[in-house]
């Protein structure tokens, strides 16, 4: 067959299109394989680490469990590149109801706190193989912008730096009362800023509660934005001046505390992921934070979920590892665990240096949460040391989720247990209402009252319960909930409180109740009232001076 140079130049010209459409194919869709780690970062929010998977154009991500942020907590997301646009959604699995978020270590990330379940979208625009532009929308919030950003393995989920055998940590000598101040996390979560935590130290300074005895002024996540090129942590835009904060709460007579984890990164509130953690900058960071005067550290465990073994030595070995951290930088920080009770760390919590840890999840402002959390407390009050105390969260007093008698039994129990009393509400615009509970002299007494003796369950029938702790000067804290639905009748015998009652067993009962602010009656053998639902009466009882004793 004679060929002739016209056909041979256009099977060359034909194969030649074939070749580079086959090329172009193969060049677009190495661009456009997303398969992968990725970081998604928000301007001024968090960042979470995604591992997707792509086949054709569908996408889906796998990701390692306990790691901060949406689908790190156990969910995942799947969906589609189509013509350079991703669209992802989240396919969480929902938490058991009632489990607010770190109720357990690794849980599924939960809807929040108390709100319906939500749904989490990313629509993105490919720029090009290492970045894409997207917007994520999650129901109920306002959509946040920011971009995926190709990282690699080791920093999106990087490899375990073996933590410190395992020693004693000398007790830093702070917290010799349960620790009082405020925390933003329940009322703000991660949306607040500089100018919401110089008022909230304006407010305890003015309102009473720096005279009630609250002094610390916490700021949870959120305020980070990552490291400088030096590896020194750095405040984001809402945060631009920590010393400077410092600085002002300081101005107003009160003292100031920060938040970090153990792992490479925060939890995540609402704003796209979790924020910087210390993981393998421990020392340096707890240098940073007594440069700048901070007296105080909470430390949650989030992400170190997905870095340190499950095991309680891992641990304990990453606490351990910034409680001397904190030490060796020479300034007094009140040190505060969180890991949600984990592994009995009230039997351990205080050999890492800490002042005081988390005993449960976190709590919600509604009365299943916290009764759940409360009354689970009691058998472990025994652990509380002087400098060391077990800690069922921070109060929600204020937030609006619960009724007055509800906050009441939530003030009350909390001051039986000694636990730190830190305010969760916003301070600038209490009610009186919520004034009356919070700045309760008589109720905050009990809390810090230093014959640190722990509280116990005197009687339980059906929802009624009456708990009773020893305090000093030969007196008994007394509570009476009631945990039922409908107003019920409670009592205690007087005998049943075991006063010294000096050489001759004579005794004169003295009874305040600290919510109604009178003197009750101590005659007769035994105290009866009816307490409403989901109510306390609470007493100081003591025995009386005067002649005759
Ligand atoms: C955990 C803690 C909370 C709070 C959030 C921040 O859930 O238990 O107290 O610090 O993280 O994301």
């Amino acid at each position: 067959m004679n060929i002739s140079d016209f056909q041979l130049r256009r099977w060359a010209k034909a194969l030649a299109a074939v070749s580079f459409a086959v090329l172009g194919t193969l060049i677009l869709s190495a661009q456009t394989d997303l398969t992968g780690y990725w970081a998604f970062r928000v301007k001024d929010g968090g960042v979470n680490f995604l591992q997707l998977q792509q086949t054709g154009d569908a996408i889906t991500s796998v990701a390692p469990a306990g790691r901060g942020g949406g689908p790190g907590r156990g969910g995942s997301l799947a969906g589609t590149l189509k013509d350079g646009k991703l669209h992802l959604v989240s396919t969480f699995n929902m938490p058991a109801a009632g489990a607010g978020r770190g109720a357990a270590p690794g849980a599924a990330p939960a809807a929040g706190r108390g709100a319906a379940p939500r749904a989490t979208v990313y629509d993105g625009v490919v720029e090009n193989a290492n970045r894409i532009a997207v917007t994520m929308t999650t129901t109920g919030r306002d959509p946040l912008k920011g971009a995926f950003e190709r990282v690699t393995r080791e920093e999106a989920y990087p490899s375990r730096i073996p933590p410190p055998d395992l020693r004693d940590v000398p007790d830093n000598g702070l917290a010799r009362t349960p620790p009082m101040g405020w925390n933003s996390w329940n009322k703000f979560q991660d949306v607040f800023d500089d100018a919401t935590v110089r008022g909230m130290a304006d407010a305890m300074a003015s309102s009473g509660m720096a005279k009630a005895g609250y002094t610390y002024i916490v700021v949870d996540e959120g305020w980070t934005s990552g490291r400088d090129a030096n590896g020194k942590i750095i405040g984001n835009g809402k945060f631009p001046n920590m010393k400077a904060l410092a600085d002002y709460v300081h101005s107003k007579g009160l003292k100031i505390g920060t938040y970090s984890s153990p792992g490479p990164q925060s939890c995540s509130g609402k704003m796209g992921g979790g924020y910087q953690g210390s993981f393998g900058h421990e020392l340096e960071d707890a240098l940073t934070f007594a440069e700048w005067g901070y007296d105080y550290l909470k430390y949650d465990w989030c992400s170190a979920g997905g870095v340190y073994s499950p095991t309680r030595e891992d641990n304990q070995g990453a606490y351990q590892k910034m409680g001397d951290a904190l030490l060796k930088t020479g300034r007094p920080m009140v040190y505060s665990l969180c890991q949600y009770g984990s592994y009995d760390v009230w039997k351990w919590g205080g050999k890492t240096g800490g002042n005081l840890w988390r005993t449960t999840g976190d709590i919600a402002d509604r009365w299943d949460s916290m009764e759940r959390i409360g009354f689970a407390q009691i058998d472990i009050a025994k652990y509380n040391q002087v400098g060391h105390w077990n800690d069922p969260d921070m109060l929600e007093v204020g937030n609006g989720g619960m009724t007055a008698d509800e906050y009441r039994t939530h003030m009350s129990l909390w001051c039986l247990l000694a636990a730190p009393l830190m305010a969760g509400n916003d301070l600038r615009t209490m009610t009186e209402e919520t004034k009356s509970i919070l700045m309760n002299a008589d109720v905050i007494a009990i809390d810090q009252d230093r014959e640190f003796k722990p509280v116990y369950r005197l009687s339980q029938e059906g929802k009624s319960e009456v708990l009773v702790r020893p305090l000093s000067g030969n007196a008994f804290a007394v509570g009476l909930f009631n945990r039922g639905d409908a107003p019920a009748e409670i009592g205690f015998r007087w005998d049943a409180l075991k006063f010294d009652t000096g050489l001759y067993g004579f005794r004169r009962l003295q009874a305040q109740d600290l919510w109604k602010h009178e003197a009750v009656p101590t005659t007769g053998d035994d105290f009866k009232a009816t307490v409403p639902r989901h109510g306390v009466v609470m007493l100081r009882v003591s025995v009386g001076g005067g002649r005759g004793f």
